[in-house]
């Protein structure tokens, strides 16, 4: 395993062997290394190599990293919690076939919030040969707004679907009782536990758009159980993403102890405790997550301790990691292209994609870190913006940051894009999507063609009347 670490006295960034931390902390892919011409090496593929056989931009995605950041999620839930766990993977992190196989034989199950990303999952399982023998165990399917033929879709795959609100709880009890279909369902609420995180992609405060209020608890209880037709199996809250302590999780995880305690009394034998995503991953290097390991303990021994406390069953503990499961594994790779200098106040440097193909600096104010992959061992001689190629000043991936004087031609990667990059991505400008492709052992599969100009055009139609 290997790290990119920055010596504080010259400045240049080394990367460092032997980094044995968790995946969520590491700010390359596990494989990375440098080769004898100093160029960046990735899961046994020349990234250069990769953007001149691919093009550019370029997400690569590292399967050894993937692999292994799954299997020490698996692992750490075993180590700590004597019940049953499962871990599923919060799809929209980033949703394509090639990594739903992967995170499937992996021993992973899903969670999906619509009908494109159910769809996704269930064609990559059927083609891979990977079709869980019952769905209801691994594919949940969750929202706060499921349209008909989403709930549809879901109930006819057999799917759980996490019940957000009122009206999807009424409309689940009439398609219930008129299609005689048996309905898994776990509830979502809003468990009112505060984190640190960015306000947009905070979900346990109270007021937030997701989930049942805690204080409609009993009449949700009530409600459902006198429903036989509609399965209660469990219970569900989800407080935030990048999160960087493990106490909310930890107060979670007593929080759902005690609601599962009171729905026992209402005659819900609940079986399952879902305590949503929410890890962080290290994006630069003041980034300080938890590892895998440690957010696993704290969360088991809480529902542990929580459960001996309250005379409980163990519950099945659930999990769902999006963006510390995927966001490692991936980089993204651009072709360096104009420079403009402003005397005195910045240099920009131009990639030739962006806010596009990576929204999260815009959206968020999210930083990132990047190395020149053509030449690792280039000293760090100016500090420069990396502007994208749209029409919007505010297309900016990274600000100041400290790069060895480039050129034209050179691959600057962007490290830790992963989640919820490509699955954020627009065709702003009518730029095409870039590929994706994975790499392992010296080889690359491509897993998402480039979007193709004609591609661009496919759904657009012109009335014949327009037509001279
Ligand atoms: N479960 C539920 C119900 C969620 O809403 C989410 C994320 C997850 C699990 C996975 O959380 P994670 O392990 O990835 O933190 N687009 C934002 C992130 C939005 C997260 C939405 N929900 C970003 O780019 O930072």
């Amino acid at each position: 395993m290997l790290s990119i670490e920055t010596n504080q006295e010259s400045g240049k960034k080394f990367l460092l062997p032997n980094f044995n931390g968790s995946p969520n902390q590491s700010l390359l892919p596990l494989t990375s290394t440098v080769n004898h011409e100093n160029r960046l090496i990735i899961g046994g593929c020349d990234v250069t190599t990769l953007v001149e056989r691919f093009g550019s931009p370029l997400y690569i995605v590292d399967e050894e990293t993937l692999r292994s950041t799954c299997r020490q999620y698996r692992e750490a839930f075993e180590k700590y919690y004597p019940g049953e766990s499962l871990l599923i993977y919060a799809s929209k992190a980033w949703s394509c076939m090639a990594l739903c196989n992967i995170i499937a034989s992996e021993g992973f199950g899903f969670d999906v919030v619509s009908a494109g990303e159910l769809y996704t999952t269930l064609q990559a399982l059927f083609h891979s040969g990977l079709s869980y023998s019952d769905n209801s165990d691994k594919i949940y399917l969750h929202g706060n707004n499921k349209s008909l033929s989403e709930l549809n879709l879901a109930i006819d795959n057999n799917c759980t679907i996490v019940v957000d609100n009122w009206f999807e709880l009424e409309t689940l009890a009439k398609i219930a009782q008129t299609s005689n279909k048996k309905i898994c369902i776990l509830l979502r609420f809003t468990p009112g536990i505060e984190c640190h995180t960015h306000e947009y992609i905070k979900t346990g405060h109270i007021d937030s758009k997701f989930g049942f209020d805690p204080n409609d608890l009993e009449a949700v209880f009530t409600f459902v159980s006198n429903n036989s037709a509609i399965e209660c199996k469990g219970i569900h809250a989800h407080i935030g993403s990048q999160i960087f302590e493990c106490k909310p999780h930890q107060d979670l995880a007593g929080v759902l102890v005690d609601w599962m305690k009171k729905a026992v009394a209402y005659g819900l034998p609940i079986k399952e405790l879902n305590v949503g995503g929410g890890l962080g991953i290290r994006y630069t290097e003041s980034d300080d997550p938890p590892s895998i390991d440690e957010w696993a303990k704290g969360i088991c021994t809480a529902v542990v301790a929580a459960c001996k406390e309250t005379g409980l069953p163990q519950p099945k503990l659930i999990a769902e990691p999006g963006r510390s499961l995927i966001g490692t594994s991936c980089v993204t790779a651009y072709t360096i292209g104009s420079r403009k200098v402003v005397p005195g106040i910045r240099t920009y440097i131009a990639v030739d994609g962006g806010m596009s193909d990576n929204p999260r600096p815009i959206t968020y104010q999210s930083e990132y870190l990047a190395v020149i992959a053509n030449r690792m061992a280039a000293e760090l001689e100016e500090t420069v913006t990396v502007a994208g190629k749209h029409c919007e000043s505010g297309d900016v991936l990274i600000q100041d940051i400290k790069l060895p004087v480039t050129k034209p031609g050179d691959i600057l990667v962007v490290m830790a894009t992963g989640a919820y990059n490509y699955s954020m991505a627009s065709n702003y400008n009518r730029l095409p999507n870039p590929a994706a492709v994975l790499v392992n052992q010296g080889e690359a599969n491509l897993i998402i063609k480039r979007e193709s100009l004609e591609d661009l055009i496919y759904q657009d139609l012109l009335p014949e009347r327009l037509v001279k």
